[in-house]
């Protein structure tokens, strides 16, 4: 994904994420469970992928996910710096999500081409992606951070931003925060738990992909 302004590069996150509305957190520990795991998702209706940095087999699988599993689209997630930020895109992301917003990685992100998705949880910090010309945010720890009255108070002051909630988000209260009107998708482990991973129970992960999609449509 290569986009050069700012609000090109917002314009490209919104058309990835605004389809997906939910996105799945990926804590992946081996590399070979990668593909599965991302065929899985993709079976159940689960193509946008957050592919944390967490793990030293996290850029293998991800590059191994971008080779082989083309319906996939996958951005790299815990990106905590410019060198993040650079390893995301050499790797062949589509985008990148990072938990918090220092100015180091927001000026990184503003030369970069790849979109990236800031982390927030105050409103200085909005404040400090806004001026940077972020305006799509991930609201992180959601539920920790105050929950959706922390969000609709957050909308007062910034009535354009709209956001990712991610953290304590699951199947029982997805829908909840998708209904929010500055919301416009949603991220979490819950789809795939790491107990799920390691046993390979991949028919599980569609299973619960379907489930959670359905859920949706229905709203
Ligand atoms: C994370 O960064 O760990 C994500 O926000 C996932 O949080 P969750 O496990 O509460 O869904």
């Amino acid at each position: 994904m290569s986009t050069s302004s700012a609000s090109a590069r917002q314009a490209a996150l919104e058309d990835i994420l605004i389809p997906a509305r939910i996105v799945p957190v990926l804590t992946i520990d081996r590399v070979e469970d990668g593909v599965p795991l991302a065929r899985a998702l993709v079976a159940g209706g689960v193509r946008v992928l957050e592919v944390t940095f967490r793990t030293d087999a996290a850029a293998d699988a991800a590059k191994a996910i971008i080779a082989d599993v083309p319906d996939a689209i996958v951005g790299m997630g815990t990106v905590l710096d410019g060198d993040d930020l650079r390893r995301a895109l050499a790797l062949g992301a589509h985008f990148a999500v990072s938990p918090g917003a220092t100015p180091e990685l927001l000026d990184a992100a503003a030369a970069s081409t790849l979109p990236l998705l800031p982390g927030v949880a105050t409103a200085s910090e909005v404040m400090q992606a806004k001026a940077r010309g972020f305006n799509l945010l991930k609201f992180f720890p959601a539920e920790q951070a105050g929950g959706i009255s922390m969000l609709r108070a957050l909308a007062g002051p910034f009535p354009s931003t709209r956001f990712c909630p991610t953290g304590g988000v699951h199947a029982d209260n997805v829908t909840t925060w998708l209904a929010e009107p500055n919301v416009i998708c949603a991220g979490g482990s819950w789809l795939c738990p790491a107990s799920d991973i390691k046993a390979g129970n991949w028919e599980v992960i569609t299973g619960r992909c379907i489930d959670a999609m359905k859920k949706l449509r229905r709203r």
